[in-house]
């Protein structure tokens, strides 16, 4: 680059010499001093939840917030409609297929705290990047990229290996089953995980009794007593491990100590929140990146004592109301400290509103996807497209409203540049720099193709060609709503990706989202002349990008997902302690 540069300058000295000038102005438009981050990441909040996308029942108006100071985007779409692999995602700026984070079976996100899979070590995190251009850099919330590889001590997944220096939350996530009388969702499929053993064992046990009786192989009586003790051992490692699920996953931690096995929900997000500030104070005088990652509005749905029953939505909406009241806490708290126009604020969710959440009592408890078809575990677009907020008072224009298609994938190189760090040279990067849209130097999105993955498997994609007002999206199969027209998959609780629960497409359902967000009129032949052109060209896409992907260690595979006793971490022989006082 620079010899190109002196070459090029020998004939052109005058250019040369204004070279300095035009990289200063170009430095000058952005702030020259790099900014501080506050990333707020919402968990299952839909899109039609805050006020600033058009809820007029929820309050929310430190969210509404950002929307006035900053830029709302109205096409944020996120890599992955689960949490595990879109929050790998955001932390990598990649397709989670790329790090192994996407399942090749029915359950996409890691459900327990001992289990060996999670973001690969050798996967770069816009916090890594950011602790090395010296930054202090914070995790404090929800993680769900997992924690050890082999032992209960090696922490080769956690936050601490992945550039976060401070770590406060939770490992796994917040389920049901990790409040008294909230439900279990989780359980269930446990149950299902041992059934299937269990069966086996059975059916092993009567073929050898069978062929022992006919005389036609003599099996010992010992290969029976240890098959019993096999299948007694199941039972009762199902029995404790159900009886366990709250201490055994449901903890919260400070670094890579245990700070409350099981975790309370009394004041949980206050606790979470004061820990946030206290951060942000003692951090006022570095640049700083605090990722905040709240464990609402997940089920099970808690609130403080404040805030219950105050919001004209249930649980669901005291929840949300008070992640609002921290959203506003850690505004306030910029301000006091000065940093409000020095600090990048940006604020998501990690996919769509569940929509098929109930309460033991069987009354809805997902949030509100808008006008957007289907939710969380699907790529039509209440699954995917999520609120997107950002704020840099004075640098981005404020109360903007940005429609072009975005990703959640595009903050790694965004935050990555911004902070001087250079993106990693050996790998593919599917995130774009978001600041030339959101300084309104450029009026198209760099994403002309985006790739809409169900676990490991392509669902959609999406072309929004350039200088074109069209948004295609084409369908390779889509999930078998159940039972038959409702908006999502209620016997399962989620939909699934592949097999019997979905329906294959060839030609894929095309859509174009400019004059059909709501998904509802495929269209054809008939109704669009160029049908078969745009699809050809969007399978050359897939070609091209398929091209791209590698190999890598699958870590939601069925092992990586699986409880290990021996990496189970615990304070103490009884799981139990509170060192939060
Ligand atoms: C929870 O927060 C409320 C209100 O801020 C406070 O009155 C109460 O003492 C807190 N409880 C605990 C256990 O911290
Ligand atoms: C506002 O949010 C609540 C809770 O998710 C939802 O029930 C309601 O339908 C939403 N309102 C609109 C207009 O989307
Ligand atoms: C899109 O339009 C801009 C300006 O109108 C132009 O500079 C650019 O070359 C166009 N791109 C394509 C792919 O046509
Ligand atoms: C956009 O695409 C449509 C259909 O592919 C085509 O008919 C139209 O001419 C294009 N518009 C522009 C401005 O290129």
């Amino acid at each position: 680059m620079l010899l190109a540069v002196m070459a090029f300058g020998r004939k052109m000295r005058p250019f040369l010499l204004l070279l300095p000038l035009l990289l200063l102005s170009r430095t000058r438009s952005h702030n020259p001093k790099r900014p501080n981050f506050v990333l707020l990441m919402a968990d299952d909040l839909g899109i039609g939840d805050p006020g600033c996308y058009g809820n007029k029942t929820l309050r929310t108006p430190h969210i509404d917030r950002l929307a006035a100071d900053g830029v709302k985007l109205t096409q944020h779409l996120v890599a992955s409609p689960l949490c595990t692999p879109s929050r790998a995602a955001f932390m990598t700026g990649r397709y989670p297929v790329r790090s192994g984070m996407a399942s090749r079976s029915r359950v996409g996100v890691f459900l327990f705290s001992a289990s060996s899979g999670g973001l690969p070590p050798s996967e770069v995190t816009f916090a890594k990047l950011l602790r090395d251009q010296g930054y202090a850099t914070a995790l404090i919330g929800k993680w769900h990229l997992g924690t050890h590889c082999r032992h209960n001590d090696d922490f080769c997944h956690h936050p601490s290996r992945h550039g976060f220096e401070h770590f406060y939350g939770i490992p796994v996530t917040n389920m049901r089953d990790c409040k008294p009388g909230a439900g279990s969702v989780f359980t269930g499929g446990i149950q299902l995980l041992v059934y299937l053993p269990l069966k086996l064992l059975g059916v092993l046990l009567l073929l050898l009794a069978a062929l022992r009786h006919l005389g036609l192989a003599a099996v010992p009586t010992g290969v029976f007593a240890a098959l019993l003790l096999l299948a007694a051992g199941l039972l009762a490692l199902q029995f404790c491990f159900l009886r366990y699920y709250r201490p055994l996953n449901c903890f919260l931690m400070r670094g890579t100590e245990l700070s409350q096995q099981p975790f309370s929900y009394l004041n949980l997000t206050q606790r979470l929140t004061r820990e946030a500030t206290n951060f942000l104070h003692r951090n006022a005088q570095s640049p700083f990146l605090l990722v905040l990652s709240y464990l609402q509005v997940h089920t099970a749905l808690y609130a403080s004592a404040e805030f219950s029953g105050k919001s004209q939505h249930g649980e669901y909406g005291d929840a949300v109301e008070e992640m609002d009241w921290s959203v506003g806490q850690v505004l306030r708290t910029l301000d006091e400290l000065g940093l409000a126009s020095s600090t990048f604020v940006y604020f998501s969710s990690d996919h769509g509103a569940h929509l098929e959440e109930r309460s033991p009592e069987n009354k809805p408890q997902g949030g509100s996807n808008g006008v957007y078809k289907g939710g969380k575990g699907m790529n039509w677009e209440g699954g995917i497209r999520v609120p997107g907020l950002v704020r840099w008072l004075g640098v981005i224009p404020a109360g903007a409203e940005l429609g072009e298609p975005t990703s959640n994938m595009d903050l790694f190189p965004t935050v990555a540049k911004l902070a001087g760090a250079l993106l990693p040279q050996d790998r593919v990067i599917d995130g774009r720099d978001l600041m030339p849209l959101l300084q309104g130097q450029t009026q198209c999105s760099d994403h002309e193709f985006l790739f809409h993955y169900c676990n490991s498997y392509l669902n959609a994609v999406r072309w929004h060609p350039q200088n074109n007002t069209s948004i295609w999206k084409a369908f390779f199969f889509t999930p078998k709503f159940t039972p038959e027209g409702a908006n999502g998959c209620f016997q399962t609780h989620v939909c699934f990706c592949h097999g019997h629960f979905v329906t294959q497409h060839d030609p894929p359902l095309l859509f174009d989202l400019s004059v059909d967000p709501r998904e509802r009129k495929p269209l054809t032949p008939d109704t669009e002349p160029r049908f078969w052109e745009i699809l050809r060209t969007i399978r050359q896409e897939v070609d091209r990008h398929t091209e791209t992907l590698q190999e890598v260690p699958n870590q939601l595979s069925f092992w990586n997902m699986i409880w290990k006793p021996w990496m189970q971490m615990c304070c103490g022989l009884s799981c139990q302690c509170d060192r939060e006082k």
